[in-house]
């Protein structure tokens, strides 16, 4: 059977959120999951054909000044109308390492998944406030499922 392809889109400028990328990548390289593969693409690096080939993508961004980081922001821009009309219903989840707050940064992916019309498998997760060890937990819980839910074809 053909792997099924995640893609992680996700700006990991600090050691935490470096850790919070590699705990997503354990979470969906368990390994009772033999037919899906997860790729890493820094927001910068990241271009619309990996979108194209992905099956399902989780985004991750640190909340600066109030919104998601530029470098997640210029994906979006560059991605948006070349995968538009290809990928409406793509399966997607959002995290967000946050100082404090990450409502903005919350409201503003959410308008933009809005418009590309991909499909929320789960409520964004904020991991704010002071650096707790559990965020890694449930990053990993995040890769772990969208993972899963691939290779059973629930989405
Ligand atoms: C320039 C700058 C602006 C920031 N703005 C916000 C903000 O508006 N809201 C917030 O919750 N955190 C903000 N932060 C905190 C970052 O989200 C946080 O430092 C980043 O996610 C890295 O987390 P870490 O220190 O756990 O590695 C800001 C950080 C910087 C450097």
């Amino acid at each position: 059977m053909k792997q099924k392809q995640l893609l992680l889109v996700a700006h990991a400028p600090s050691d935490n959120t470096l850790a919070l990328v590699e705990a997503v990548l354990r979470g969906a390289r368990h390994p009772d999951i033999d037919q899906v593969e997860v790729t890493w693409k820094k927001p910068l690096e990241a271009v619309p054909e990996d979108v194209l080939a992905a099956d399902a993508i989780i985004l991750g961004t640190t909340e600066n000044l109030g919104y998601m980081s530029g470098a997640l922001k210029d994906f979006f821009d560059r991605c948006y109308y070349p995968v538009l009309d290809l990928k409406q219903g793509l399966p997607c989840a959002l995290y967000i390492r946050a100082g404090l707050d990450g409502t903005g940064t919350r409201r503003a992916v959410e308008s933009i998944v809005t418009g590309l019309r991909w499909t929320w498998v789960q409520d964004p997760l904020i991991f704010k406030g002071d650096w707790q060890p559990a965020f890694l937990e449930q990053a990993e819980e995040l890769g772990l499922t969208l993972a899963a839910g691939l290779e059973a074809g629930i989405f």
